[in-house]
């Protein structure tokens, strides 16, 4: 029988790189991505999210600035405000911007979205980068079956069989990466949201299988943990001027700098990998008598 080691890091500087991450002992070699001077094609699913917005300003605008050619395949249900985007990322960095409708309630459509996303721009795809979701109210998805079941095709049937897809196609093109964006909800289940939680520790899960089986094919598999964030999704469940709420620019900024450095988990802001640790380590007998 052989046996694997894993050996755990401390990043030097934990806002840069995000927290310690269990590594293989012979880390795949970075994706090389597209040949030098091509174009990287990057589709943002969830598009019309603020992390999303601020992601996708980001990667155009480092582009832009080192003259590397990038294309963003847009993807949401509000393709209005995707159109908006596009000609505003078109505009500032010059970069090419498509726009496609995506539901990730249908499930059924997903297979033809991907392939019709995948060829939206010349060049092929190169990165999915997964935003999409969903927090209802947690009374409302514990008594509405169809809520509940929503909340789940959302935040993790629909990213599993598109992760799944892009796997395929990246696996066949030789080369490619994948981000998806899930949360510090998926550590521990909570009595204030465990519906949510818990679709996003399916999402992690997934997402640490997926690493592992693309690791041997150097794709790496990038799980962002964000904690709060200053969007849509979060809007009067925290004080907008809250130390713990982060801008979604700075959130970003985060994320961008694990994907080009190609890391396996980063909890953004940082600290929130601190407030985890800490959380996970109650014990259950304890963390079931707390107010959470
Ligand atoms: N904000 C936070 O504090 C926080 C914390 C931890 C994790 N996260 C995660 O980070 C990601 C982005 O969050 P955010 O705060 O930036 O979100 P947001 O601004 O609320 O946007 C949510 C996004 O999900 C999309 N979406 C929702 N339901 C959809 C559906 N049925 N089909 C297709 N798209 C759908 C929305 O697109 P359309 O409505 O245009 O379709 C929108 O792009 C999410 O996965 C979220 O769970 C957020």
């Amino acid at each position: 029988m052989t046996t694997t080691t894993t050996t755990i890091t401390t990043p030097p500087n934990p806002e840069a790189v995000g927290p310690p991450t269990e590594t293989s002992p012979t880390p795949a070699p970075p994706d090389p991505g597209p040949a030098a001077g091509a174009v990287r094609n990057y589709l943002i699913v969830g598009a019309t999210s603020g992390i999303a917005k601020a992601v996708a300003r980001l990667l155009a605008a480092n582009a832009a600035r080192d003259g590397r050619a990038v294309g963003l395949v847009l993807a949401a249900r509000e393709t209005d405000e995707l159109d908006r985007l596009a000609a505003d990322l078109r505009t500032r960095s010059g970069c090419a911007a498509a726009v496609r409708r995506f539901d990730a309630s249908d499930l059924e459509a997903i297979p033809a979205f991907f392939a019709d996303a995948a060829a939206a721009l010349p060049g092929g795809l190169h990165d999915l980068v997964l935003c999409h979701g969903w927090l209802p109210d947690a009374e409302r998805s514990k008594r509405d079956p169809a809520t509940m079941q929503r909340l789940v095709d959302v935040n993790y049937t629909s990213a599993v069989v598109l992760l799944e897809l892009a796997a395929a196609e990246f696996e066949r093109r030789g080369g490619g990466a994948i981000t998806a964006l899930s949360s510090v909800a998926g550590d521990r289940g909570r009595q204030s949201n465990y519906p949510y939680g818990a679709s996003k520790a399916a999402l992690t899960a997934y997402l640490q299988g997926l690493r592992n089986r693309l690791f041997h094919v150097s794709i790496p598999v990038l799980t962002v943990k964000p904690g709060f964030v200053d969007t849509g999704m979060t809007w009067g469940l925290i004080k907008p001027d809250s130390p713990l709420n982060a801008s979604p620019e700075r959130v970003a900024r985060s994320v961008v700098r694990a994907m080009n450095r190609g890391r396996d988990v980063v909890y953004v802001p940082w600290f929130w990998w601190g407030i985890m640790s800490i959380f996970k380590s109650v014990p259950e007998p304890v963390f079931k008598r707390l107010k959470t």
